[in-house]
Formats: C-alpha cells, sequence, structure tokens
C-alpha cells in the first residue's frame, strides 16, 4: 500500500477530504500536550468539531511511553467507539497510536498522523516502541504504518533551534545507516539516496524556517523513515542509545556523534566486511554514500559527515571512565547485525573514546 502524503495548503482542505470521503465520525486524537502550540491546526480541529464530527483527545501517555499508557488509550477508543485515529507529535505519541492501532485490532481504520518533527520517520515504518515492566518492547506490524501522512511545515517552526538540528540528524542518519544496512535493497538505497541529497539540499533553508526547507526536511525524514522500514537502523543507532541517556541529550545529537566517527572508521576497515555482497561492494556504497553527501568519494563523504557536525555547533559530551565502561557493555550485539563490519566489545570501546570526549 502506498502512503498518502498531504500537505496542510488550503486550510488542510486534504484533512477535510481524509474526514469526509472515509466517512469518518469520530476521531481518537493522540497528541502530546503541547499540541496548543500548532495554532492554525487547533483552530482547524474546532472547526472540524463544529461543524458534527466528534474528536476524542488522549494524551495520557509520557516520552519512552509504556504499555499501560496504550492500554489506556485503547480504553479510551473502545469505549467513545471511535472510529478512526489521528495522531501528532514526534516518536511517542505516533508509537502510542500504532499501538492502540494494532490492539484495537481493527486494521482497516482510517488512521492519520501529522509529524511535529523532521526527524524520526516514525510514519514511515512499521516499528514502535513501548515499555513494559521496564524493559523495551519493539513492536514490527506491517498494520501500523498509517495510511495518511499530513506534513503541515508550520508545526515544525515553533521547535527550538537545538531540537530541530537534531530531528534532522536522526533523519540523515536514518538515511546512511540504511545505505550501508547488510539488509539494504535497491529500493532502500534509492530511498537513503533521495532522503540524504534532499537534506543536504534544504539544511539552510530549514534551519532559518522557509516554507520550502520545512517541507523538502519533513519530505527528506519521511523518505529516510521509507528506508530504514526495509533494511532498520545499524551500529550508529545500537551504539547511540545509552548516551542518550547517559548525557541526556536528543537521540538525534547522539546518532550523528556516534555516526560521523563510524563513517571514517568503516572506510579504514572494509577488510573486515561481514556484508555478503563483499568488500570492493562496500567500498562502493561508502562512495555512494559520499557521493549523495555532495562529495567525491567515501572519504571526502565523511569529511562532509563532520564539518557538517562541527557547523551545527551540537557539542560533544565529556565520558568518565566510568562512563565508559557502562557504554561498551551498553551494546546489544543482536542490534549490530545490520552493521556491514564485525565489531568487538574492544573496537566498540575504542570507537566511545573517539565518539565522546
Ligand atoms: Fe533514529
Amino acid at each position: 500500500m502506498d502512503q498518502q502524503i498531504i500537505s496542510a495548503k488550503d486550510n488542510y482542505a486534504g484533512l477535510d477530504k481524509w474526514i469526509y470521503d472515509g466517512g469518518v465520525k469520530k476521531i481518537l486524537l493522540v497528541c502530546g500536550k503541547s499540541i496548543y502550540l500548532l495554532k492554525e491546526f487547533c483552530k482547524k480541529i474546532d472547526e472540524i468539531e463544529g461543524k458534527g464530527v466528534e474528536v476524542v483527545r488522549f494524551h495520557g501517555f509520557q516520552p519512552n511511553p509504556l504499555y499501560e499508557n496504550v492500554l489506556d488509550g485503547l480504553n479510551v477508543f473502545n469505549s467513545e467507539s471511535c472510529d478512526s485515529i489521528i495522531a501528532v507529535g514526534g516518536g511517542s505519541a505516533m508509537d502510542v497510536a500504532k499501538c492502540i492501532k494494532l490492539y484495537s485490532e481493527k486494521t482497516d481504520i482510517p488512521f492519520l498522523v501529522m509529524p511535529t518533527t523532521a526527524g524520526t520517520g516514525s510514519e514511515a515504518t512499521r516499528f514502535a516502541v513501548i515499555y513494559r515492566n521496564g524493559e523495551k518492547q519493539s513492536i514490527t506490524d506491517d498494520s501500523i504504518i498509517p495510511q495518511t501522512v499530513l506534513m503541515d511545515s508550520k508545526a515544525l517552526s515553533t521547535l527550538p533551534d537545538y531540537q530541530k538540528k537534531a530531528a534532522m540528524c536522526d533523519a540523515l542518519c536514518h538515511a546512511i545507516e540504511s545505505y550501508w544496512s547488510v539488509k539494504s535493497t535497491e529500493e532502500s538505497k534509492e530511498y537513503s539516496r533521495d532522503a540524504i541529497r534532499r537534506i543536504i539540499r534544504n539544511i539552510d533553508g530549514y534551519l532559518s524556517n522557509t516554507e520550502d526547507g520545512l517541507s523538502e526536511m519533513l519530505i527528506a525524514a519521511n523518505i529516510a523513515g521509507k528506508a530504514i522500514n526495509i533494511t532498520q537502523t545499524t551500529a550508529g543507532h545500537a551504539m547511540c542509545y545509552k548516551i542518550t541517556s547517559l548525557f541526556n541529550i536528543p537521540h538525534g545529537h547522539a546518532t550523528i556523534l556516534c555516526n560521523r566517527v563510524l563513517y571514517r572508521w568503516m572506510l579504514d576497515n572494509t577488510s573486515k566486511c561481514s556484508d555478503e555482497r563483499g568488500q570492493q561492494y562496500l567500498k562502493g556504497i561508502l562512495d555512494e554514500i559520499g557521493i549523495a553527501l555532495g562529495a567525491s568519494d567515501g572519504k571526502n563523504g565523511a569529511k562532509t559527515l563532520e564539518d557538517l557536525f562541527e557547523k551545527l555547533e551540537l557539542g560533544i559530551p565529556a565520558a568518565t571512565p566510568e562512563q565508559f565502561e557502562i557504554l561498551k557493555k551498553s551494546v546489544n550485539p543482536d542490534r549490530l547485525k545490520n552493521f556491514p563490519i564485525d565489531l568487538d566489545e574492544d573496537t566498540i570501546a575504542g570507537l566511545y573514546h573517539i565518539i565522546l570526549r
């Protein structure tokens, strides 16, 4: 099924069409409490309610949402007899909404999401993460990919600069990691290439809040999401999770910290390639990533990524010896399987010393 992308133009005409053509009468709106910042969208929702469509708001969830949050949402969905779901937010709102839809066992209900960051690409994937009894649970099901995505560039313009940069880095790292993943296909690589190019082309417009820059970044993050929907992520993401929690930095900041180092390291270690397609193939891929980044080859591509990281001024956290110990043991070896070069614990420890100060 092809995902339908609609825009916010003409006072959300696409949303009206989604409601009236889909016979939607009662919407479960899964959203964070900061939804009030999206003034025009909220006005539109009020207008929809004024025309007789019921909207039941659900924001009983937290960042890194819990299984219990999903059950609460499911309870509201069922007891209110909702016939459709809209999720508005970054990763958490979408994860909760995806799980509510899955547990409702109503696979064909209209499901629309509006991403409020250009980063996670969650609107394009079959994945959701929730926490149950303190354990991370990864849910994968094709039925939770939203049929419709509403892209509203205005939703991004209120974000703080640092959050915007981090979100963009997350999208860029999805595209890059998917490109070198052992699970890549011709289709996923086409998505990766497209996403990387779009991000590089639109960094300045996006950061200065031009209409075009914001819209293009939303599209790029969505396309990068389509790439990881096929391949999943690799070592960069596996290594970044503990950095996020230890130093309390956004996920996207941690992903680029790792990938700017991994890219260069890979160029020097293609002889240890574990991708069945071989060392020459991997060298070619690292060059292709460089070219998508606007450089002449892999080596210059790695430099481009390092320069971008510098330009964004995100900063490099300083780790204590104890933190380095925690980090090297934090990486789940299962999650490294998609990475095209085998990584042992000593190598990972060494990499963390380059990634952090
Ligand atoms: Fe990510």
